[in-house]
C-alpha cells in the first residue's frame, strides 16, 4: 500500500456539466455536482482523497492531465464525445504516466458505433461503461486495488 494519503483526481470532459438535465434516459437524473458529492464520499470509504475537475475544452483537460503529473496517484476520467476523437487527450495520458481508468455514464457499446471506438482505452487501465454514476465508484475502487498491487509488488522487490 502507498504511504500517506492516495489521492485520486476525476475529470469529467464536455457537456458533462449539463448531467441532471441532459438525456436523463441515457445518463440519470444525478447533477454533476451529486456525481461529484459521490465521487468524494465513496473516495472517503474507500481512503481515498479525491479532487474532481470538469472542462468543456479538450485543451484544459489536457492541462488539467499534465499538472496531475507527480501529484495525484491515479485518474478517473470521463472524457466525454473527446473519449472517441482525442488523440491529444491519449498523448497527455500516455505522458503523465499516472494510472487511469476510462469512465462511462452509459453503455457506450450499445450506441452508435462511433462510440464504440476509444482513443483513450490504450492509455487506461481499464474501461468502466454502463453503470451511471456508480461506474466512478467502480473505478475508484478499481484504481485502489490497481494502486495497492502495484505498491505490494514494489515492496517484495524491495
Ligand atoms: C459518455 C459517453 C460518450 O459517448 C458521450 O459523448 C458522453 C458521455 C458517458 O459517460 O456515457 O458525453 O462518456
Amino acid at each position: 500500500m502507498t504511504f500517506g494519503v492516495v489521492r485520486i483526481l476525476v475529470i469529467n470532459g464536455p457537456n458533462l456539466n449539463t448531467l441532471g438535465w441532459r438525456q436523463p434516459e441515457l445518463y440519470g437524473h444525478e447533477t454533476l455536482a451529486d456525481v461529484e458529492a459521490k465521487c468524494v464520499a465513496e473516495g472517503k470509504q474507500l481512503g481515498l482523497e479525491v479532487e474532481c475537475f470538469q472542462s468543456n475544452s479538450e485543451g484544459a483537460i489536457v492541462d488539467r492531465i499534465q499538472s496531475a503529473r507527480g501529484v495525484f496517484d491515479g485518474i478517473a476520467l470521463n472524457a466525454g464525445a473527446y473519449t472517441h476523437t482525442s488523440i491529444a487527450i491519449l498523448d497527455a495520458l500516455l505522458a503523465v504516466g499516472t494510472p487511469a481508468v476510462e469512465v462511462h455514464l452509459s453503455n457506450v457499446y450499445q450506441r452508435e458505433s462511433f462510440r464504440h471506438r476509444s482513443y483513450l482505452s490504450k492509455a487506461a487501465i481499464g474501461v468502466i461503461a454502463g453503470f451511471g454514476s456508480h461506474s466512478y465508484v467502480l473505478a475508484l475502487s478499481a484504481l485502489k486495488q490497481q494502486l495497492e498491487t502495484a505498491s505490494d509488488a514494489e515492496v517484495k522487490k524491495g
